[in-house]
């Protein structure tokens, strides 16, 4: 497909996305990721829903968002207007710059482009848009909570579910027990890539296996990526999204993305859906029927400012998540056998075994014994494991894993 001329493409040498001066260099020195901003009391489910724990659990970070997304907030309200929103005419651009910068999409094509006012809604249009009932969509597990719902939100949709397997020293799809799980009525596969919670980052033979398997079964392959600008080393574990895919594999996926949790503005919602096919596009998108809020006008200028200008704070942000990962990792081994995790290659979450503790349910215990709010292993479809969110400042992070310490039995 010829690039689209109406790219507003930077010119060579101009990559918005390019790594200037020693931007996301550790300096060692205390920064923006150190700071501790109290958010008790603002309304924000992470510490407002059981206010006595201390929170590990939502995903989502205890970090101020870049200036320049706070400074284009506060543009748009001191207009002081806030009727219905559509984009203005800066997002598109910097949707596109983005999709063939950093995504490598060379192609990519405005037309290709649904605004969404989070990602999740997008999960359920697409079991909405493609399952009759009587026919299911497939995940593997453990995976991000909704994963597990959003058939529920089509009547009569089943869900099939397979475990991923730990082999080779990393996290892989259970390929056997796929091909053994999947049913001729199977419509959608959910993919979540970079994976929640077990941080793998898929390979592109891995996605490509993937693509086919869904074209061998007439399945669309709807690839959640939220979490693909939080890579810890993209030299050694690249992002391959389902956009990467060739031609006749690309056409049946729908790709999404959003800048909610690399620029901490889930509060404000934003996501993008990209599909390349007309046909597929058409129905997932007449699947939101009048259900779907739209996108708020905060949302809009948020998530311009955060592709546009988002792109040195992330190379920092990267940096500290590396050392936070670390420092949890090297914690959690010390610890001793009952607990045990293996550091992700993305995201801010860390998956944790407490299978080997003598308790019941290893977060109930923790937030018994603790005062600690963590995610519920069970939710993701593994009980006996917990994630731990560790994008906070280093000081918030140990007095989180003192207290695991303390409470071990
Ligand atoms: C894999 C994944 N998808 C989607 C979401 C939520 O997206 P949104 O807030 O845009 O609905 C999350 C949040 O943690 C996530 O981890």
């Amino acid at each position: 497909m010829a690039r689209n001329p109406a790219l507003p493409l930077a010119a060579p040498g101009e990559n918005p996305f390019a790594q200037k001066g020693d931007a996301g260099q550790t300096t060692g020195v205390k920064d923006e990721f150190d700071t501790i901003i109290p958010r008790r009391g603002t309304g924000c489910i992470k510490y407002d829903r059981k206010p006595d724990l201390d929170p590990f659990w939502v995903a989502d970070m205890d970090f101020q968002s870049p200036p320049e997304i706070l400074k284009a907030i506060r543009k748009r309200i001191d207009h002081g207007i806030f009727g219905y929103a559509c984009p203005q005419p800066g997002l598109e651009p910097a949707v596109l710059d983005y999709l063939v910068h950093r995504r490598n999409v060379a192609d990519a094509d405005p037309a290709w482009i649904t605004h969404l006012g989070g990602l999740v809604p997008a999960l359920s249009l697409a079991v909405r848009a493609f399952c009759k009932p009587g026919e299911a969509m497939m995940t593997c597990t453990p995976v991000y909570p909704p994963f597990l719902g959003v058939h529920r939100d089509a009547p009569g949709v089943d869900l099939i579910t397979v475990d991923h397997t730990w082999r080779d020293d990393r996290w892989e799809f259970d390929w056997e027990a796929m091909e053994a799980a999947v049913t001729p009525a199977t419509r959608v596969f959910l993919l979540c890539n970079p994976q929640n919670p077990l941080g793998r980052v898929f390979t592109r033979a891995e996605i490509e296996r993937l693509a086919r398997f869904c074209e061998a079964r007439n399945i669309v392959l709807v690839s959640d990526e939220i979490h693909c600008d939080l890579i810890i080393d993209e030299a050694a574990t690249p992002h391959v999204s389902a956009l990467n895919l060739d031609g006749p594999l690309r056409a049946r996926t729908i790709t999404l993305l959003s800048p909610n949790k690399t620029w901490n503005i889930a509060g404000l919602g934003y996501a993008v859906a990209v599909t390349p096919d007309a046909a597929l596009r058409r129905r997932f998108e007449a699947a939101r029927g009048h259900t779907l809020l739209e996108v708020n006008a905060l949302a809009y200028h948020a998530a311009e400012a955060a592709y546009r200008h988002g792109e040195p704070w992330r190379r920092r942000l990267i940096e500290r998540l590396r050392a936070n990962r670390d420092e949890l990792a090297a914690f959690i081994g010390k610890s001793g056998p009952p607990l045990r995790v293996h550091p992700g290659e993305a995201t801010y979450l860390a998956w944790i075994d407490a299978r080997g503790l003598d308790v019941k349910n290893p977060t109930a215990h923790f937030e018994e014994k603790a005062g600690l709010f963590l995610s519920d292993g069970a939710f993701f479809g593994w009980p006996g494991w917990f994630r731990f969110n560790f994008a906070c400042p280093p000081e918030t992070m140990r007095r989180g894993l003192d207290k695991i310490r303390n409470a071990l039995p």
